[in-house]
């Protein structure tokens, strides 16, 4: 038997980067579809279909890097205020993703889930949300998740009804209620805290996405736009992440 010290150790995932210091759940505001189009002086919608491109890259070098969540903001409570003709094509846009994409999520052994108010979303989108749920649910790889109709105040919102209705049937004892609780009433209640949220595009917000889980999620923003967002950029973002020093409000190392 070799002793502990001459067993090889596991693979860094990324060259530079200490298994210990990837990120578990990375979670990204996918931005700047519409701009990539516009400095083509093309449609928007063809910045949107660029970015579907990007997504199932992504996905794929998640899966390939062992990141157990991957969070993806791709639809807000807000974006019904834009042209109903953006929001129909995107909706189309979706709906064929979740078909398409079907085999390669199998294929990767990833755990297709949707977080948001998913019933205000169109029949279609919705059958093939449950569908590619349902097919996917016992694979053990990466948790792909899609924010669809998501909001972050939207989320605390539900979860706070659920929380009342389960307190007036005696179900739950308030005093009883702590983070832990209130986090199991959220849309998944089992999603690992995000350790790196992404923002591509540029802007320094948050846009209402994951109010709630981000409280201690590194932030990294890029000018990069989505449909230009590649592997290197990626990797850029989680050694970023990695050479951050986390105190969770204590003191650090
Ligand atoms: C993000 O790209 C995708 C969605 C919000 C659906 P945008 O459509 O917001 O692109 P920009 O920010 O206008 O460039
Ligand atoms: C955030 O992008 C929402 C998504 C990426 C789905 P927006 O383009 O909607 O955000 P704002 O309007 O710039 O804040
Ligand atoms: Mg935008």
């Amino acid at each position: 038997m070799p002793s502990a010290s001459t067993l090889p150790k596991p693979p860094a995932a990324l060259p530079g980067v200490p298994p210990g210091r990837m990120p578990r759940h990375v979670a990204i505001i996918m931005d700047g579809n519409g701009r990539w189009a516009q400095k083509r002086t093309w449609a928007r919608i063809r910045g949107h279909r660029a970015g579907v491109r990007v997504v199932r890259e992504t996905t794929e070098e998640c899966a390939r890097l062992g990141i157990g969540q991957l969070t993806l903001y791709a639809f807000s409570v807000e974006n019904w205020k834009r042209p109903e003709r953006e929001v129909s094509l995107l909706m189309r846009l979706l709906e064929r993703y979740l078909v398409w994409e079907r085999p390669t999520i199998l294929e990767n052994n990833l755990r297709f889930k949707a977080i948001g108010r998913l019933d205000k979303l169109p029949e279609g989108v919705r059958r093939e949300l449950a569908e590619t749920t349902r097919l996917s649910a016992a694979n053990t790889g990466t948790t792909l998740c899609l924010a669809l109709n998501y909001g972050g105040r939207a989320e605390i919102v539900d979860a706070a009804r659920r929380i009342a209705e389960d307190a007036k049937a005696g179900r739950l004892d308030p005093a009883r209620l702590d983070e832990a609780a209130v986090a199991s009433y959220l849309y998944q209640p089992d999603m690992p805290e995000p350790d790196l949220l992404i923002r591509t595009g540029g802007e320094q917000r948050i846009s209402n996405f994951l109010l709630w889980q981000i409280s201690y999620a590194e932030i990294h923003v890029t000018p990069t736009l989505w449909p230009d967002f590649r592997a290197a950029d990626l990797h850029a973002a989680i050694r970023d992440f990695a050479s951050r020093e986390r105190r969770f409000g204590g003191l650090g190392a």
